[in-house]
C-alpha cells in the first residue's frame, strides 16, 4: 500500500433514520462508537493522517475522537447537503496533501485493515476507485452500473426498476487521486430526487475528464454493512460481536455463548479463560489466563489469572490472581485486590486496596480504605 495515503471519514450525518438525538457516529457497536471503529480500522491499516468531517453533534463527536486517537484533523460541514458536500468541507485538509485519499463513511465499521490494504493495492494506477459488494438485499444502497468501461453509481431513489435489480452495491468507500478530486469539486450537482450533492457522482465526473475509474469488489461480505437504522445497528452489533469473539476463540478464549457475550475491540483476554452467559467486557480491560467469568460486567479492569468472577460488576478496578468474586459483588472505580482475595455476596468496594488472602464474604461496604493481608470482614 502506498505510504502517502490519507483518509477522510464522513461523519457529519444526523442519522435521521435512527430517530434520536445522539449523533449517528457516536452510536455504539460492542461498546465502541461507530466512528471509533472506523478510526481503529484506519489506524490498524497504517493510515494515521485522518480528517473527520463533523456536523450534527460536532462537539460531542470531536471530544470522543480526540480522546481515542492521536492527532486527528477535523473539518466541519455546517449544512448537511450530502456526501459530496461533506467531502468538500475537507477541502483545506486535502489541498495541503498530495497522493491518494481514502474516503469512507462514519457509519461503516466493518471496513477492516485487510480490506483497506487490499482495496488500496488493487486501486493503484487508477485515478478513482470505489469498493463494492454483492448484497443479498441491495435495497437502500447505491447500485453499481457497469456499461462496458463506463461506471456509474445510482442511488435507490433515482434508480429505474431494472437498475434496482442490480445486486452489486456501493460500500461508500473510495480512493481518489487528491489533485484530480479537488479539480472536480466545483462540478458536483444536486439534480437528484433528494436534492443532495452525492459523492457517487465523482465517478462520472472523473470519467468525463478521461480520468480512470475502477470498481473493486470487497473480499469480505461484511464490508457492506452500515448502520442507518436501529435495526441495522443491532445487526451490526451481532456481526461485530462474532468477529471479535471469533478472534478471541482463535487465541484460546472459550465462550459458552459467543453470539451473546459482548467483548469490546480494545479488551485483551488470555488463553484458557472461559466466558459464560451474557458477560460484557469492555473498555481497555486486560484479563489474564485461566479465569472463569460468569454473567459479569467488566469495564476497564486489569485482572490476573485463575480468578472466578460470578454475576458481578467490576469497573476501573484491579484484581490479582486466584480471587473469588461474587455472586453479586460490586467493585467500583479504584478497587484493588491482591491475590487469593474472596469477595462474596453483596459486597461493594470503592477506592480501596485489599491485600492478599483477605475475605469479605458477605454484605459489606468498604470505601476509601486499606485492608491488610488475611483480614476477615463479616462472618467467617
Ligand atoms: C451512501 C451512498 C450509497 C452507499 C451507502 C453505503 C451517497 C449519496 N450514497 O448512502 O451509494 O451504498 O452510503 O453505506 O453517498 N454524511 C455527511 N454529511 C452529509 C450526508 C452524509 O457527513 O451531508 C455522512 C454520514 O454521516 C454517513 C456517510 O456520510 O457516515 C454516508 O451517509 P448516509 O446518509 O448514511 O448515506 P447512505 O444513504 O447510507
Ligand atoms: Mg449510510
Amino acid at each position: 500500500m502506498a505510504s502517502n495515503i490519507c483518509a477522510v471519514a464522513l461523519a457529519a450525518g444526523l442519522g435521521t433514520r435512527m430517530k434520536s438525538k445522539l449523533p449517528k457516529a457516536l452510536r455504539e457497536i460492542c461498546y465502541t462508537p461507530m466512528v471509533g471503529h472506523v478510526g481503529m480500522n484506519l489506524s490498524q491499516a497504517g493510515i494515521a493522517d485522518v480528517c473527520y468531517v463533523l456536523g450534527y453533534g460536532a462537539d460531542q463527536a470531536q471530544e470522543y475522537i480526540e480522546s481515542a486517537f492521536a492527532s486527528p484533523s477535523f473539518a466541519y460541514q455546517k449544512e448537511l447537503l450530502g456526501t459530496a458536500h461533506a467531502l468538500m468541507a475537507a477541502q483545506e485538509f486535502l489541498s495541503a496533501r498530495d497522493g491518494k485519499v481514502l474516503v469512507c463513511c462514519g457509519d461503516a465499521p466493518f471496513l477492516f485493515e485487510d480490506e483497506i490494504r487490499r482495496f488500496a493495492d488493487l486501486s493503484e494506477g487508477y485515478d478513482a476507485a470505489v469498493l463494492t459488494a454483492r448484497a443479498d438485499n441491495p435495497f437502500g444502497f447505491g447500485r453499481i452500473i457497469r456499461n462496458g468501461s463506463d461506471l456509474r453509481i445510482v442511488e435507490e431513489n433515482d434508480a429505474t426498476e431494472s437498475e434496482k435489480k442490480v445486486t452489486e452495491i456501493n460500500t461508500g468507500a473510495y480512493i481518489f487521486d487528491i489533485k484530480k478530486l479537488l479539480g472536480i469539486f466545483p462540478f458536483f450537482t444536486n439534480d437528484n430526487k433528494k436534492g443532495e450533492y452525492y459523492l457517487t457522482q465523482a465517478l462520472s465526473l472523473f470519467q468525463e475528464r478521461q480520468y480512470s475509474a475502477v470498481a473493486i469488489e470487497a473480499a469480505s461480505p461484511l464490508a457492506q454493512k452500515a448502520a442507518n437504522t436501529l435495526a441495522e445497528l443491532a445487526d451490526c452489533e451481532a456481526a461485530m460481536r462474532l468477529v471479535i469473539n471469533s478472534r478471541h476463540m482463535a487465541n484460546g478464549v472459550a465462550f459458552q455463548h459467543p453470539t451473546i457475550a459482548t467483548v469490546s475491540r480494545e479488551a485483551e483476554i488470555g488463553a484458557g479463560t472461559v466466558i459464560y452467559g451474557d458477560s460484557q467486557i469492555y473498555g481497555p480491560s486486560v484479563i489474564g489466563e485461566e479465569n472463569e467469568i460468569r454473567g459479569s460486567r467488566i469495564n476497564s479492569c486489569t485482572i490476573g489469572h485463575a480468578n472466578t468472577i460470578e454475576n458481578s460488576v467490576l469497573e476501573h478496578s484491579t484484581v490479582g490472581s486466584q480471587c473469588t468474586i461474587g455472586p453479586f459483588a460490586h467493585l467500583r472505580p479504584g478497587a484493588s485486590l491482591k491475590d487469593s482475595v474472596r469477595v462474596g455476596n453483596y459486597v461493594e468496594i470503592k477506592n480501596s486496596a485489599i491485600d492478599s488472602g483477605s475475605k469479605l464474604s458477605h454484605f459489606a461496604y468498604i470505601g476509601d480504605s486499606e485492608v491488610g493481608e488475611n483480614v476477615n470482614i463479616g462472618c467467617f
